[in-house]
């Protein structure tokens, strides 16, 4: 079996997306990511629990008043002892700067609760009620200093239905991100361990 990416997850609260990615690197033989590290920017996330239940090594590194710099200058010094190559933002709440995700060197995914680019930043599924929208979803995407703007990886579609409410909307999209973000982790590995295809020798092009 080829090497695992030594990979970390950020949350901020319940954690039940970081559960789908730690549920795929376990039962899933040939997931391309192991999950050795998971950190919260708030020490009452009820995720850190669960990661630490199956295994994982969870703390919390909080904001002091030294800083956003030094908060994140103290969370690249954790991802590098921990050899990380690739972090998985689930369900964390802030913004990492740009000197941040170019200081780390390696890339950032996130999972966001609609189709973007609708509905960045915060309350996606009710942004997305009170649009008016029929049809709402998840997006699994790099992340880059601009918020929830990072190219694509995968998308899924759910049915927003009449006199829907934020929070059953927001359950079923939910059930979708838990299959779609493993997925696109899979998928996002898989084409950056593929070695390049070799080009095809040129063909003239004849004019008819
Ligand atoms: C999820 O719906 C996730 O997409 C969303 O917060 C929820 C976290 O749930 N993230 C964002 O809105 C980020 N902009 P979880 O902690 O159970 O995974």
């Amino acid at each position: 079996m080829h090497t695992r990416v030594r990979s970390a997850i950020l949350i901020s609260g319940r954690g039940s997306n970081m559960q789908a990615l730690l549920d795929a690197a376990r039962d899933k033989a040939d997931f391309p990511a192991s999950f050795d590290l998971v950190i919260s920017d708030r020490a009452d996330a009820a995720g850190l629990d669960i990661a630490r239940k199956a295994g994982c090594d969870a703390l919390a590194l909080q904001q002091t008043g030294a800083g956003k710099a030094a908060w994140e200058a103290e969370l690249t010094t954790l991802l590098r002892r921990a050899d990380i190559e690739l972090v998985c933002l689930a369900g964390f709440m802030r913004l990492l700067s740009g000197g941040f995700l170019a200081g780390l060197g390696r890339p950032v995914l996130n999972i966001h609760p609609s189709l973007l680019p609708d509905f960045p930043g915060l309350n996606a599924q009710a942004q997305a009620l009170k649009a008016g929208v029929r049809v709402a979803g998840c997006t699994a995407h790099e992340v880059t200093e601009v918020m929830d703007a990072g190219p694509i990886i995968g998308q899924a579609q759910v049915p927003v239905q009449t006199y829907d409410s934020v929070e059953a909307l927001s359950a079923r999209i939910l059930r979708e991100e838990h299959r779609l973000y493993p997925a696109c982790v899979a998928r996002f590995l898989g084409a950056r361990l593929q070695p390049s295809p070799t080009p095809e020798p040129e063909t003239p092009v004849h004019a008819h």
